[in-house]
């Protein structure tokens, strides 16, 4: 029996994460995996549930929240607890690409758009870890981005929101190993979903959510710490960390 827990349940990625949870699933049986779902918006929450069930996930429950607001966390995460009576993983996927050049000409917008690609997620992932902490199992799993591991030019809010959660991983990755759980940095590259829609990115380097959903469940269930994917991720990450400073800011990446 797998009890799994997705925030941003909706989004491409996370739903073919759900999706490859059931296929991996398949031998023991796709009705041994159950969902809470949470997602903002009802109706996609709705059809991506109808879709895990028409899948035969074991059973779906769902809530709604808008999780820019950390005060309906620890609600959120106790409702799924009592739902699922154990969580045994989490995802984290929601997440906004800000328009960069409207940041900068509105701060405010800059610091929305951090919140919720950062203090919303490190807010619950806080909530998580006491929870889990409890447990003494499971694992938790976060969505940031390649985005995170040098700020660009390009994309430095979107950038320093994913680098203060993968900051945040790092230290709480040690806290809950100690407790026996488990935290996973998921850092994928381009990959077709609706955030990207209408960005003009070079195909080669684009995945699909399906590719990056198959790397991504492999490697929670593989417990393993940092994942790049696709993984070439990795390699370009590190040109791009080690580029020296004076000839990092004179380009436009
Ligand atoms: N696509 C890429 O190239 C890429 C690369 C690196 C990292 N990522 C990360 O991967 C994760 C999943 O993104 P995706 O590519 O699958 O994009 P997506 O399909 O656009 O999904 C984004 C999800 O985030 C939800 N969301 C946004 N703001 C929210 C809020 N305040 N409260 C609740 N939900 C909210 C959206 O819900 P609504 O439908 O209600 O807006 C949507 O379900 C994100 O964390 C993203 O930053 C994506």
């Amino acid at each position: 029996m797998k009890r799994i827990l997705v925030f941003g349940a909706t989004s491409a990625i996370a739903r073919a994460c759900c999706r490859r949870w059931l296929e991996v699933a398949a031998q023991e049986g796709p009705d041994s995996v159950h969902f809470h779902l949470v997602a903002r918006a009802p109706e996609p929450l709705e059809q991506t549930a109808s879709d895990l069930r028409a899948r035969g996930a074991g059973s779906v429950t769902t809530q709604c929240a808008d999780l820019a607001d950390p005060a309906g966390h620890l609600a959120l995460v106790q409702a799924a607890l009592r739902d699922l009576g154990e969580i045994d993983r989490v995802l984290i996927a929601h997440g906004t690409l800000p328009d960069q050049a409207a940041c900068e000409r509105d701060p405010d917008l800059a610091l929305r758009e951090f919140a919720v690609n950062g203090t919303s997620v490190i807010a619950l992932l806080l909530h998580l870890a006491n929870v889990m902490t409890d447990q003494g199992r499971g694992t938790i799993a976060v969505i940031t981005s390649v985005a995170g591991d040098r700020g660009r030019p390009s994309n430095y809010v979107y950038g320093s929101a994913k680098a203060a959660v993968s900051t945040c991983c790092e230290g709480l990755r040690a806290r809950l190993f100690r407790a026996g759980v488990h935290l996973i940095d998921i850092r994928p590259g381009f990959v077709d979903t609706p955030m990207t829609a209408g960005l003009a990115l070079p195909r080669a380097l684009v995945a699909t959510p399906e590719q990056v959903a198959r790397r991504i469940v492999q490697g929670i269930e593989r417990q393993r710490n940092v994942l790049y994917v696709p993984p070439f991720w990795a390699l370009i990450l590190w040109v791009i960390r080690v580029l020296p400073r004076p000839l990092f800011k004179r380009l436009s990446l």
